[in-house]
């Protein structure tokens, strides 16, 4: 197998290469090397690599700046997802691509399923759900992993944020009336590398995130009670309970995340772990 890794200085993409390393040839690029905002760079780039696989791990993520520059969201999430795609096609290769509970609108009162409506409430979700519907629509063979609340070790993140603020500051307002389950990158990358070593690999859209719920209240709570067993932290700060309304932001976020990954677990036999237990495993790797 010959793995196409875009995105490999993200935090997903670091893990990835971590768990993909082992299937075959992996072919790992950052966006110096690859940069998905140019479609021509991208043609030519996999036509001369020729994967089997192509593991879409790019992707423009700052969802509140896609709010003044939606357009280079679009290239990126929206537009780059469907060449890779085509490019798929062309290859007979497989796509595994990832996306967000971000395209809800998180109105729906129970977790979502894939049969749901999408209906984004800013740009970020709107360039995603763009990329799902042109890799759907180039007909190649494709997993796309709806995710929610990635983090890990590396890169930008709640997990992080929590942490480093913690050791500032002795209270932390935390928003508790939008609820999801914080998925490890481990495990999203563990469960990648799985799917791929398969002989044969189902198509189509999947939800694919940590089991069990919380809220970032009880996710910054279960941050800071595990960072100190683990040995991470000395104080706990006070976390106190705001909603949505009293940290407004660019862009609105959805106050249900939760998603349903009941699909996933029919058609793959598989299951992530529990968010607490991701976070737990995570925070022992923080301590080598
Ligand atoms: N983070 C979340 O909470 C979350 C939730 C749900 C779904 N997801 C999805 O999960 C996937 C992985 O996200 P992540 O959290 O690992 O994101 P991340 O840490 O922000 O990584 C994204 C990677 O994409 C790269 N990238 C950005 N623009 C690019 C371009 N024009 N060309 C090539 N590479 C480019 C970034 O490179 P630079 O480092 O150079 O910027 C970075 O390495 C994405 O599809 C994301 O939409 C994430």
């Amino acid at each position: 197998m010959k793995i196409l890794l875009t995105g490999g200085s993200g935090q997903l993409g670091r893990e990835l290469k971590r768990s993909l390393a082992s299937l075959g040839e992996l072919v790992a690029c950052d966006r110096r090397q690859l940069d998905l905002a140019n479609p021509r760079v991208l043609h030519d780039a996999v036509r001369a690599i020729k994967p089997t696989a192509i593991v879409n791990a790019a992707a423009y993520t700052a969802v509140d700046r896609a709010e003044a520059e939606p357009a280079l969201a679009d290239a990126i999430n929206g537009v780059a997802p469907g060449i890779l795609a085509e490019e798929a096609r062309r290859l007979g290769a497989l796509l595994i691509h990832y996306s967000t509970d971000y395209v809800f609108d998180g109105a729906k009162s129970t977790p979502y399923t894939e049969a749901d409506k999408a209906a984004p409430l800013a740009a970020y979700g709107r360039s995603k759900l763009a990329g799902e519907l042109a890799i759907a629509a180039a007909d190649s063979r494709h997993l796309i992993f709806r995710t929610s609340w990635v983090y890990g070790l590396h890169g930008n993140n709640f997990l992080k944020t929590m942490l480093r603020l913690g050791r500032e500051r002795d209270e932390l307002r935390v928003i508790g009336d939008q609820f999801g389950a914080p998925t490890w990158t481990r495990h999203l990358a563990d469960a990648t590398a799985l799917i791929l070593a398969r002989a044969e690999i189902p198509n189509g859209l999947y939800h694919l995130a940590a089991a069990g719920e919380t809220s970032w209240h009880g996710y910054a709570e279960a941050i800071f009670t595990e960072a100190r067993s683990a040995g991470l932290v000395e104080q706990l700060p006070k976390i106190h309970r705001i909603t949505s309304a009293d940290y407004p932001l660019p862009a609105p976020r959805p106050a249900n995340s939760r998603l349903d990954c009941s699909r996933f677990r029919r058609d793959f036999g598989l299951a992530l772990p529990d968010w607490r237990t991701g976070l737990i495993d995570c925070l022992a790797d923080a301590r080598f």
